[in-house]
This record gives C-alpha cells, sequence and structure tokens, in this order.
C-alpha cells in the first residue's frame, strides 16, 4: 500500500505498531507524541492528517481489533483530527461476529 499509493504522492508514513489484537492504541499515541492536537488546525502543521488501519484480519498476522481498541483509536482520530481509511476486506471472511467501525460511531459532519 505505501510503495505504490502513499510514496508517489511524496507523503510520508509513520509506522505504528500492532500485536493480536491489532494496531496498538499507545503506539499509536507514542507516534503522534511530537504533535498536540491543537497542530490539527494549525495552517501548514506537519501533523499525520490519516491513518490507515486494517481492521480485520491483518496482513500477514490475522491480527483483528478488539471493540475496546476501536473505541479507543477513534477517539485518538478526533483528538487530532485524523481521518481514518479503513481497508477491510476481510471483514466478511470473519468466523466469529464482530461490530464495524462505522456501526459503532456516529460521526458528526457538524459541529
Ligand atoms: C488489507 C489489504 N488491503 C488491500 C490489499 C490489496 O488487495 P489487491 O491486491 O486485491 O488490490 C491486500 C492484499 O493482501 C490486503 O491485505
Amino acid at each position: 500500500m505505501y510503495s505504490i499509493q502513499v510514496k508517489p504522492l511524496t507523503s510520508k508514513a509513520i509506522p505504528v505498531e500492532s500485536d493480536i489484537d491489532g494496531l496498538n492504541p499507545a503506539s499509536l499515541r507514542q507516534a503522534l507524541s511530537p504533535w498536540s492536537p491543537s497542530d490539527a488546525t494549525r495552517p501548514g502543521s506537519d501533523i499525520p492528517k490519516v491513518l490507515y488501519l486494517v481492521p480485520n484480519g491483518g496482513n500477514p498476522t490475522g491480527a483483528g481489533l478488539t471493540l475496546d481498541r476501536k473505541k479507543e483509536i477513534y477517539k485518538i482520530a478526533q483528538d487530532y483530527n485524523l481521518i481514518i481509511m479503513e481497508d477491510d476486506p476481510y471483514f466478511y471472511l470473519q468466523f466469529t461476529k464482530v461490530i464495524s467501525l462505522k456501526s459503532c460511531f456516529t460521526i458528526n459532519l457538524i459541529s
């Protein structure tokens, strides 16, 4: 994904660790620690704008986010005004019922 679609745009990718429960929110906070949430509204800021996320069946580990992690990640994304770019091709291949991010949260488009 990074080499084909992001690199040509000269965007910078910052890796975030994941484990058996998927992307680790503590690692995401650590990755964002050089910035403060107020940087998200500062013109010209180089604060990250997009969070690329594979919520289910991460390749190659097969890890999937727990509901608690989805909530925590969503909160961080709200704090830092990150757009979540969800790449979820394996959602329908799961054997247990999981709740998608879309059905977890209502997004406030008008403030
Ligand atoms: C999460 C995820 N998104 C996208 C892709 C790319 O799929 P495609 O090669 O069909 O574009 C893969 C391929 O493994 C994947 O695991």
